[in-house]
């Protein structure tokens, strides 16, 4: 009688990729994503109320001083250690709670109003802080070594809006298939924009067209470097000898470049999503874009028979899965150890060898690619679009 193979019984323990994904401080993807700013929030959210904010495996509290200056703080006060979350906010900074003690959006300690003249050695004290700056109605953090702050980039695509255009900010996570925190590790989100192959399965033949028509079909693809990053560029034949060329870029460190699936007009792209590691195991998307009518990022958003994400039962998850089930399925951090790489696949294993590429930069000493000091390299142009070749 045949001996069974190949069953589940005695299989490996499962790893992954731990140097690729983890995104604490001390690990090299956690030190290689601190060489940049990432958005931690909309402009909005830094209000007079202290908001909490979890990025890159931290807990940190936003605010806003009376004079309109963000402010992010790590939460555990300097003085005893309790939440400046339940501090309030003044004009010149945040007081904790507990004994009053008061910080301004740097970090200094204003005032300590326990001790006698208001704390002789206040000004030794530093809350541990972060540098926040606002660009396109988002909030950029930098957690990174202060010495090596690059300055914040710009993007050709949000800088010269055209006739009747505007920008809009977004923090739902458009682009991730479902709800604004999303269970599993940024980079199988971010490998996902590198992999338009699974467009015409799961987004076509097998949920039923999730975007436009033309997307469904099978793309002839190819993938190169750009200098910022990776370019996928995805071919469809359309009737009448045109051509849909459609670029997307994964762009340092965490850019999703990816123009709307709905392919409402043809041209460059509308809007920018930054992917924010919230921790190892989720992360969400802030997105910034150029709109002619307000709400319109929103409409990017992926449907499914009809519907948006938090609208299907569990049913119609399981019969018409999007991005969201498909990464998450894959597990909170996937097991690398598991894959089978194909040449489909080639986009994941350039995106992969870009990280090694850039922690092998930082092992040596060096600065990662798209990390500016010059304020005159910051602008970034980009190349992504819906293009129509007659
Ligand atoms: S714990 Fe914050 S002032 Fe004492
Ligand atoms: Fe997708």
């Amino acid at each position: 009688m045949a001996i069974d193979q190949g069953t589940a019984y005695g299989k490996p323990a499962p790893t992954y990729l731990a140097a690729l994904t983890l995104v604490g401080a001390g690990t090299p993807m956690g030190e290689l994503l601190r060489r940049y700013w990432h958005p931690i929030g909309l402009a909005s959210d830094a209000t007079a109320t202290p908001r909490k904010v979890r990025a890159l495996d931290e807990d940190l509290v936003l605010f806003r001083d009376g004079t309109g200056r963000p402010g992010l703080l790590h939460p555990r006060c300097a003085h005893r250690g309790t939440s400046l979350y339940y501090g309030k906010v003044e004009e010149h900074g945040i007081r904790c709670c507990y004994h009053g003690w008061l910080y301004d959006v740097a970090g200094h300690c204003l005032e300590q109003p326990c001790e006698p003249n208001g704390g002789d050695k206040r000004f030794n004290i530093r809350q541990p802080w972060y540098p926040v700056e606002e660009r396109y109605g988002l909030l950029f953090a930098y957690m990174g070594p202060p010495e090596k702050k690059p300055v914040l980039p710009a993007y050709d695509v949000l800088e010269e809006p055209g006739a009747g255009e505007f920008l809009e900010a977004d923090d739902s996570s458009i682009g991730s298939g479902g709800p604004a925190i999303v269970p599993c590790n940024w980079v199988q989100h971010f490998e996902n924009v590198m992999d338009p192959y699974h467009v015409p399965i799961l987004h076509g033949s097998f949920s039923g067209p999730q975007f436009v028509e033309q997307m469904a079909q099978m793309p002839s693809v190819s993938w190169d470097w750009t200098g910022r990053g990776l370019r996928s560029v995805q071919i469809r034949n359309l009737e009448g000898g045109r051509r849909f060329r459609r670029v997307t870029e994964a762009v340092l460190p965490t850019l999703r470049v990816v123009p709307s699936p709905r392919v409402g007009q043809y041209g460059r792209v509308e809007s920018i999503g930054w992917v924010l590691p919230i921790d190892d195991t989720s992360y969400r998307i802030y997105v910034a874009g150029r709109v002619t009518e307000p709400g319109q990022l929103g409409k990017m958003r992926s449907k499914y028979g009809g519907k948006y994400w938090w609208e299907l039962t569990e049913d119609e998850h399981r019969e018409t899965p999007g991005d969201y089930e498909v990464q998450v399925g894959q597990g909170a951090i996937t097991f690398h150890s598991e894959e089978h790489l194909r040449t489909s696949d080639k986009g994941v294993a350039l995106l992969r060898r870009m990280f090694e590429g850039q922690l092998e930069v930082m092992k040596a000493g060096g600065d990662p690619i798209g990390v500016f000091t010059d304020p005159a390299k910051a602008l970034v142009r980009l190349e992504a679009g819906n293009f129509l070749d007659e």
